[in-house]
């Protein structure tokens, strides 16, 4: 996805969209530009890469009032300048966030008309297509009503018309827009955090809504029609955009979960119980999928309720068999990611109950769902994600506890004990991230290859960990269910490959010791995230892990591997909060 920062008002503007533009670089940073109106002209100027490398062609104090600013995570064409956005095509500036999906007939009609290309981009043709309407209609509000519905796919613009230089107009369909309003002039962009230097004060742009931000004052619209929208404020503070002191807003965020976690109990002790369904199904992607793995070892073990999970870019193009008294449950830290979102709309039309679990208010996927739970991680800046997981896999446990209690599987007296021991682990999560992984960063930094090993719950959390190291070191590594390995995986294992197996389930335990021995005989080094006695010869090094529930364990299971992910790109010398090739939430199938 990318990011959207646009502004008018009283203060100077360049220095508002670079300050907004760098709040959104993790929704991705393939390349920047700005367009703004100076000595009645617009003036555009892009690069590739990152934001800094705009800010070095740009002089902040310019005498402009009004810009469009955009940070691309490319989807059609390169990441490159041309491709970079704004984008202008006769009178149309524009930027945007999303895909045009009949860009390309669009572009064959434009072509014949006469239009030529720069870029590579669909952007660049919803630029001409708004042009070529304008030209016809010469009323760009009306311009904008007529193509809003002949677009196919998802978009949201900012854009300026050369014959009104006093004006931003916005429009979205899908991708994420809001306009925030402060003091000193009116916002346009696609996430809260844009703004929060500036002000807490927002409104939702919705599907097919056009707002107009003027220095003074927006006016929305909709078919033709002036709206009126109320505003939202927004509560949490502008820390969470800020590193306070962190190298990284990685490092930053897995130091909040202690306070994620104690804030989601807080907040979800009266958390309903799923026990009227007899069937769940949950879908996701990433992290998310991740998390609802966990959710399904709880659920079937104490709730007695069968749960299938799946990764949405599958569920939404295979068959979907609705059953009795069946729940889809959507995982989802943006609640703007495409396919969740789709994943989403195909369990409604098949008259599924469904319900939410976001991380961000007023999201797409949270509007979409019959029944929404927040999750309390607070705004999340670095692309890999860790407070926001912790908040699912928090948030599911709870789900799991409350259903399993209503079902009568567990007694009051254990119910509240297992929701006391919940208050416990902020202090056992505070001492995992402060213990010392520097060894094992050490052994496993240069390494090409690393393998996550593990059973049934244990399997599920190695995934996260194996994906938290791979996405921000850039080392390969896969996740393999300890029992499948020597089905053909295990013959990648040679001399000093790192092994990182969990052990937490003592069902498994000994199945997964086997293991262990099974690629240290092959040369394997093993580093062992266990909560149990295991014999000296099953690993090289361990990681001691508390024993508590299985309801928490997995919140303090993830913890070592997260830091150690940290540690490792570190050292590695990588862009540990923008990694390559990734946006904080993928807005495009
Ligand atoms: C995880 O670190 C990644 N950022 C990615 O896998 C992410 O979990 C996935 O894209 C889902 O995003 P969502 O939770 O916003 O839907």
């Amino acid at each position: 996805m990318c990011g959207i920062a646009c502004y008018i008002g009283k203060k100077k503007a360049l220095p508002v969209v670079i300050s907004s533009l760098k709040s959104l670089e993790y929704r991705g940073y393939d390349s920047a530009g700005v367009a703004y109106v100076i000595e009645d002209k617009i003036k555009l100027i892009k690069t590739s890469g990152k934001i800094i490398n705009l800010e070095k062609k740009l002089d902040l104090k310019k005498n402009t009032y009004l810009c469009i600013a955009h940070t691309r995570w490319a989807t059609h064409g390169k990441a490159n300048f041309k491709n970079a956005h704004p984008h202008t095509i006769g009178k149309i500036t524009l930027v945007h966030n999303g895909i045009i999906e009949n860009y390309k007939e669009i572009k064959n009609t434009l072509i014949k008309k006469g239009y030529t290309f720069l870029s590579d981009t669909d952007s660049e043709v919803a630029a001409a297509y708004i042009d070529y309407n304008y030209k016809q209609t010469n009323d760009i509000l009306e311009t904008l009503e007529k193509i809003k519905y002949e677009l196919k796919g998802s978009f949201a613009f900012g854009i300026i018309c050369s014959d009104e230089k006093d004006k931003i107009y916005a429009l979205r369909k899908e991708s994420p827009l809001i306009v925030g309003k402060s003091n000193d002039g009116f916002f346009i962009a696609s996430d809260v955090p844009a703004i929060l230097n500036y002000t807490n004060k927002y409104y939702l742009l919705d599907n097919y809504e056009i707002a107009v931000i003027e220095k003074d004052y927006v006016t929305f619209y909709n078919d033709h029609k002036v709206i009126e929208k109320n505003s939202n404020t927004f509560n949490g503070d502008n820390n969470n955009v800020n590193k306070n002191g962190y190298e990284h807003f990685m490092l930053k965020e897995i130091n909040e979960e202690p306070e994620v976690i104690s804030k989601t109990i807080k907040e979800l002790k009266n958390i309903k119980s799923l026990d009227k369904y007899n069937k769940i199904d949950i879908i996701a992607c990433g992290s998310a999928y991740h998390a609802g793995l966990v959710g399904k070892y709880l659920f079937e073990k104490y709730a007695d309720i069968k749960v299938d999970v799946h990764i949405a870019s599958e569920y939404r193009y295979s068959p979907i068999f609705k059953e009795k008294n069946n729940l889809a449950i959507f995982i989802s830290q943006s609640g703007e990611t495409a396919d969740t979102l789709a994943a989403l709309k195909l369990a409604k039309e098949k008259r599924i109950d469904t319900l939410s679990i976001v991380n961000v208010k007023e999201s797409s996927i949270a509007r979409e769902s019959d029944e929404i739970i927040y999750t309390y991680a607070g705004i999340e800046i670095a692309v890999a994600t860790t407070k926001a997981y912790l908040a699912q896999i928090t948030t599911l446990s709870l789900l799991a506890l409350k259903t399993s209690y209503e079902k009568n599987y567990i007694s009051k007296k254990e119910y509240e004990e297992y929701l006391n021991d919940f208050n416990k682990i902020s202090e056992e999560v505070k001492l995992l991230i402060n213990s010392s992984y520097e060894e094992i960063a050490e052994i496993i930094y240069k390494k090409e290859d690393i393998f996550f090993i593990g059973r049934s719950i244990d399997y599920y959390l190695s995934m996260e960990g194996s994906l938290k190291l791979k996405e921000i070191s850039y080392i390969h590594s896969e996740a393999y269910a300890a029992g499948e390995l020597k089905h053909g995986t295990i013959s990648l294992i040679k001399k000093n490959t790192p092994v990182i197996s969990v052990i937490t389930n003592k069902e498994l335990k000994d199945k997964t010791i086997s293991n262990n021995k099974e690629v240290i005989s092959r040369g394997a080094f093993v580093i062992a995230i266990t909560n149990s006695i295991i014999p000296d010869d099953s690993y090289n090094i361990k990681i001691n892990i508390p024993d508590i529930n299985d309801f928490v364990n997995p919140i303090l299971t993830i913890i070592p591997m997260q830091m150690i992910g940290y540690i490792v790109a570190k050292k590695r010398n990588c862009d540990i909060d923008k990694p390559k090739n990734l946006a904080k939430s993928v807005t495009v199938e």
